[in-house]
């Protein structure tokens, strides 16, 4: 398809800031040029001014082209290993608090929301928790209030909930009705879904682990800092934070501030004040 006029895209993004406040800016360029090449497709318009006029006298048309402007993949219990390491390294130690906050940033239509819910539940520690669900696109949130999922993806949540080191039968979780599962609403009863815009948004909540997969990914190593550093301001002491198996805090000016709990699952615990080096190198 043919290349993006670059001073149109410039004029888009910055419209689309100052009108609404979504900032796409920093997106990293290659994949968000897809999306905005297929709105141009989707709406049948040849310019992305044409598209920005519209978005601008059309908040509701905004709206509508806000789920084509971010990526929503998830699945259940995505990364089975990630969980596995959840429960055996992070769980042990939030079960020393009275009360857990647990912040899912970029939730998407709820699959992970769920995985966590389960894993929570299963150690005993769902009914002092909360977990604050957010994420920028109104429609997936939506989808994550309802609960309910194609019953193709059954089987990747068995399989998916055993390599995670699921103990009971799976089935405990949903209803099958009309080719569809509803979960348990139970394991939405201490959830708290929000809209969040993680470029644009202050903190959240005062989390106990944070948990943001596959969201960074899409952003630029400037917009990874200002969410690191939020995530940072978010965290109780000695809080966790979870990113996604291709996304790093290692570059990030925020990487010093945290050790690292599983290498290969990406799991970071904040260090306690004295183990954090000084400038000169000392620890302070
Ligand atoms: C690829 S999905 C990942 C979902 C889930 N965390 C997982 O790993 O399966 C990325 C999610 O991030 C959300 N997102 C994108 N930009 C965002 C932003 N600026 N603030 C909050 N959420 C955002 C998207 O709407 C989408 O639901």
């Amino acid at each position: 398809m043919f290349p993006l006029d670059p001073v149109e895209r410039h004029l888009f993004l910055e419209g689309i800031f100052l009108k609404y406040g979504y900032d796409f800016r920093q997106y990293s360029e290659a994949s968000f040029d897809r999306r905005l090449k297929n709105i141009l497709t989707k709406f049948e318009m040849n310019s992305l001014l044409e598209v920005l006029q519209k978005a601008i006298s059309s908040p509701s048309f905004f709206r509508e082209m806000i789920p084509l402007l971010t990526i929503n993949t998830t699945e259940f219990f995505r990364d089975p290993q990630f969980f596995k390491a959840l429960r055996e390294k992070v769980f042990p130690v939030l079960k020393t608090y009275p009360t857990i906050n647990i912040w899912l940033a970029g939730c998407s239509s709820g699959e992970e929301i769920i995985s966590i819910a389960i894993l929570l539940k299963e150690e005993n520690l769902y009914n002092r928790s909360t977990i604050y669900a957010t994420d920028i696109n109104s429609e997936v949130l939506k989808k994550a209030r309802d609960g309910i999922y194609e019953m193709s993806t059954v089987q990747n949540f068995i399989k998916n909930y055993v390599a995670a080191g699921g103990t009971k039968s799976s089935s405990e979780y949903y209803t099958a009705e009309y080719g569809l599962v509803r979960f348990d609403p139970s394991l939405r009863e201490n959830v708290v879904f929000s809209e969040h815009n993680l470029v644009t948004d202050s903190v959240f909540a005062e989390s106990h682990l944070i948990i943001c997969r596959n969201v960074l990914i899409y952003f630029s190593r400037e917009l990874q800092n200002r969410v690191f550093s939020l995530f940072e301001k978010s965290l109780v002491y000695r809080g966790f934070l979870g990113i996604g198996t291709k996304e790093s805090l290692r570059l990030s000016g925020s990487f010093p501030l945290f050790e690292e709990i599983d290498i290969n699952q990406h799991i970071y615990q904040m260090k306690s004040s004295t183990q954090v080096p000084s400038g000169d190198g000392r620890t302070l």
